[in-house]
């Protein structure tokens, strides 16, 4: 499983590379303007260079059909790791099926975003979607558990052999991280808040403390019997 990070904080992004979890990044338009981005163009070079070769998402701000592939071919020259997000329907519910296909036939990459149930998954992988963003925290919104669409999408797509992966957004908890991961999700992207919390355990700290503790009372007791040994150097 990829682990990709939701944010468009380059501190944060930076922070989990060195650490050796992050397989990607995603954003969306709130989260760029959340973190303060102001030129989409320079924000998304910016951290597509930051990631190498992993992908950064980037998705497209109209609800225009032939913008959105206007926009896509556009931001696919900034960096060679850029997918681009197309929602699945834009906000008058049209299609934007026929959009991701048109741009996976042109090679470029498609991340098609705000699915919220199996027969939305089902359609953007038939497509050509690359990824499929299931938003579990928008799914469980609604009164639905989104462990069973993912598990359902994971199962048919694998039942199929198509090459779409599910991307599980939307994370609202620690606990999603974890249900999304055991349903079957390839890649979860998470918010940056959720990673210290995932890391850290009271318990582990005081276990590592014990630890310290008993390794400083043993190295003494090794020095003294060093010392003490006959024929010691
Ligand atoms: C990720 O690709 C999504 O854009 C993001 O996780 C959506 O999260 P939200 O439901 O908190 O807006």
């Amino acid at each position: 499983m990829r682990v990709f990070v939701d944010s468009a904080d380059q501190r944060q992004i930076e922070h989990w590379i060195e650490q050796g979890v992050v397989d990607g990044v995603t954003t969306n338009p709130s989260i760029m303007f959340k973190d303060g981005a102001t030129d989409l163009e320079e924000c998304a070079r910016r951290l597509a260079g930051v990631l190498g070769e992993r992908p950064l998402s980037v998705e497209v701000t109209s609800n225009d059909l032939k913008t959105m592939v206007e926009q896509a071919r556009t931001f696919a020259t900034w960096a060679r790791n850029i997918v681009v997000k197309i929602p699945i329907v834009n906000e008058y519910g049209e299609s934007c099926l026929g959009v991701m296909h048109r741009l996976s036939q042109e090679g470029i990459g498609v991340n098609a975003t705000a699915i919220l149930s199996f027969n939305q998954a089902l359609l953007a992988a038939k497509a050509g979607a690359t990824y499929v963003s299931i938003f579990a925290g928008r799914v469980a919104d609604e009164g639905n558990d989104p462990a069973v669409t993912i598990r359902n999408v994971r199962s048919w797509l694998d039942d199929w052999d198509l090459s779409s992966h599910i991307i599980v957004g939307s994370i609202r908890t620690v606990m999603d991280i974890q249900n999304a991961a055991l349903a079957g999700a390839h890649i979860i992207t998470i918010p940056p808040q959720f990673l210290p919390k995932m890391v850290d355990h009271r318990y582990t700290r005081e276990t590592v403390r014990q630890f310290v503790q008993d390794a400083e009372k043993t190295l003494k007791e090794m020095s003294k019997t060093k010392v003490a040994a006959p024929g010691a150097r």
